[in-house]
């Protein structure tokens, strides 16, 4: 089955990313959210995107305006139903998707390929209240979406290999690299990154390092592109923090027990960037400081 059109359930960061650079490569798009003002949002942040890239000659004024008129937004969830693939990037709880696939399985068609963009959460769990799991696959972007190269596909107990290779030809038309991993928690890139943050995060709760100095040790010494604080703020505090308890929780292993401080944030809406204030505090002006409330 050929894939022209895309249904995306949720409009945030993600999921406006991902609408961004499927539309930019031709693809009908569709993208959903709780509410006509969120999706406005979404698409005054997709269209500002795609005039910097007009500003900036990577894309011409006509490509923009074709991009952008392939671009529905609906608060509705039945209009998935003509849907060649839907991928969804709710926030990430897993009984909040598992609702949402239950609703999408009876409107869209049996041979429509269901996608979850979850971090972290079992896609064999999520893909248990589809009526087609063969058809239910993790296609985990990175953020953010137009800029990130790699995209991790995510093979649950009954995805089929057909859906595999479906997801890994999206993959490539929207210009990722595609990793398969097997359903495992946090899959390949967060089990890797996300158990650093958190290491990062008790050093910095046991006083043995600040933040700016842990940040630097990443990005000197490792040749990070930004420190594990950064980062988690640019993620979100509170997604970072969700993936690192499905670890915790799914392999029972203490070594992954989150950092208090790392529970704290999340719990005061610390959250990073998105609140303006995580590990740093984001100012109108754009310049961050460190946020010295944290200890
Ligand atoms: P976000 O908080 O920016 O956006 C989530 C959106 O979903 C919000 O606009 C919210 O209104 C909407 N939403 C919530 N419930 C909904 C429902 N029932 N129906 C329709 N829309 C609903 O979150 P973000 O960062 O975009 O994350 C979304 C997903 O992508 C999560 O599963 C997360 O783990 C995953 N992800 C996040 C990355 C990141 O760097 N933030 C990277 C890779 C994956």
């Amino acid at each position: 089955m050929k894939i022209e059109k895309i249904y995306i359930v949720g409009g945030g960061l993600m999921g406006a990313g991902i609408a961004q650079v499927a539309i930019t490569e031709g693809y009908s798009v569709t993208l959903n959210d709780l509410s006509a003002d969120i999706l406005e949002k979404s698409r005054i942040g997709i269209d500002k995107m795609l005039s910097k890239s007009v500003q900036k000659e990577r894309m011409k004024q006509e490509e923009k305006d074709a991009a952008m008129a392939r671009l529905t937004l609906s608060d509705k969830l039945d209009s998935a139903a003509s849907a060649d693939l839907v991928i969804e990037a709710i926030v990430e709880k897993a009984e909040l998707k598992k609702t949402v696939f239950t609703t999408l399985s009876d409107i869209c068609r049996e041979d429509a390929i269901l996608a979850s963009n979850t971090s972290s959460i079992s896609i064999s769990e999520l893909s248990s209240v589809v009526k087609n799991p063969a058809r239910f696959v993790g296609m985990h972007f990175f953020s953010p979406v137009p800029f990130m190269k790699l995209l991790e596909i995510v093979g649950g107990v009954s995805t089929s290999e057909e859906t595999i290779a479906a997801a890994k030809e999206i993959g490539a038309r929207l210009g990722k690299t595609c990793i398969v991993s097997k359903d495992s928690p946090a899959f390949i890139v967060n089990r890797l990154l996300v158990p650093m943050i958190n290491e990062a995060v008790w050093l910095l709760e046991s006083g043995i390092g600040s933040t700016t100095d842990i940040d630097a040790g990443a990005t000197c010494g490792l040749n990070h592109p930004m420190g594990p604080l950064e980062l988690a703020d640019m993620t979100g505090i509170d997604i970072a923090y969700a993936a690192l308890e499905v670890i915790h929780t799914e392999t029972g292993d203490p070594k992954y027990r989150p950092a208090l401080l790392f529970r704290k944030m999340v719990n005061m809406g610390w959250l990073g960037r998105k609140t303006g204030k995580g590990f740093y505090i984001y100012h109108e002006d754009g310049t961050k400081t460190v946020n010295a409330d944290l200890l």
